[in-house]
């Protein structure tokens, strides 16, 4: 039997009923709440615990309210369309954005429990623990063997030729780049592919055994099998360092990292599960942009 009883009507539909205004409804896909991101945001062994995060360029607010947790070992990947604040909140990170003169931030940014933006913090090494590889590889103009022995020799890491020859060699395998370049260490790494040149800059970026890489679109300029060998290295990597990749491919997330955070106009949207995002995101936006609504 149908339990629906045919004679309950709406109030709406009933002719001395109180009139019920229309409502202008917004569509779903356009409410963001801010600061308040759905998914998961927060995890049990933070890394990063970051906290209310506004980011301005002068007067215009680029980050708005995001706190996020990014875990020990974790890859995370930050997605979202054009402009939406991934390199801007991914800057934050290691204070690159220190750099850029109307650039302020605000709210509380901690690594290892420790304020990122504390007066009395030594940038460089924080930058050492925290390392970058950008969009574009870009190598010094010096040999393969300076560019990954730059950083440990600023750094104080070697006292002996055979100690920094073990970093060089080191890296440059962790990299996934020995076998091709150890023959030729003293010639120029701009002579390199786009490919090498990349695996050259992380490479550089691991010899001063960083704790966290951020990587900011790391393939967009590169070939698809330069792409492939550059994911291999990050599934590697993830065993020892914390990453936070900025792509534009939601193939690639899909492929490397745990979860995914789905940045949208300054906002964080939703943190989820890499596979639940891209499977069944919480979110009408990360819904949009994953099946291609805008991008
Ligand atoms: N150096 C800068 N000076 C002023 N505005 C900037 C600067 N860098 C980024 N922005 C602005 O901040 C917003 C976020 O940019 P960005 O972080 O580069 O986004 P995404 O990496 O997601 O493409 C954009 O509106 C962009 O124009
Ligand atoms: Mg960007």
């Amino acid at each position: 039997m149908n339990s629906i009883n045919p004679t309950i009507t709406s109030e709406a539909s009933q002719p001395d009923g109180p009139v019920v205004p229309v409502q202008e409804e917004k569509p779903a896909e356009t409410v963001i709440e801010e600061g308040k991101t759905v998914g998961k945001p927060y995890v049990e062994d933070a890394k990063f615990k970051l906290r209310d995060v506004d980011v301005f360029y002068g007067d215009t607010r680029a980050i708005k309210k995001i706190s996020l947790d990014i875990a020990r070992n974790e890859v995370i990947s930050f997605i979202g369309p054009s402009g939406c604040g991934k390199s801007t909140f991914l800057r934050c990170l290691n204070r690159m954005n220190d750099s850029i003169d109307i650039c302020s931030v605000r709210g509380s940014l901690q690594l290892d429990d420790h304020d990122i933006y504390d007066p009395k913090r030594d940038v460089v090494e924080l930058r050492a623990r925290v390392g970058m590889v950008f969009q574009k590889p870009n190598p010094f103009p010096k040999s393969i063997y300076d560019n990954v022995a730059y950083g440990p020799r600023i750094h104080g890491l070697a006292n002996r030729k055979s100690d920094l020859d073990e970093i060089v060699e080191n890296s440059l395998r962790k990299a996934g780049l020995w076998e091709e370049a150890k023959d030729r260490l003293d010639a120029t790494a701009t002579g390199m592919s786009g490919g090498q040149q990349q695996r050259l800059c992380i490479a550089r970026a691991i010899a001063v055994s960083p704790e966290v890489v951020l990587m900011d679109e790391p393939c967009s300029a590169l070939d698809p099998i330069a792409t492939a060998k550059v994911e291999e290295l990050i599934a590697e990597l993830s065993e020892s360092y914390t990453i936070v990749i900025v792509t534009h491919s939601m193939q690639q997330a899909a492929r490397v990292s745990h979860r995914t955070a789905y940045f949208h106009l300054g906002h964080l949207v939703e943190v989820n599960e890499t596979n639940k995002v891209f499977t069944s995101p919480e979110h009408k936006l990360t819904e949009s942009y994953i099946t291609g609504r805008f991008g």
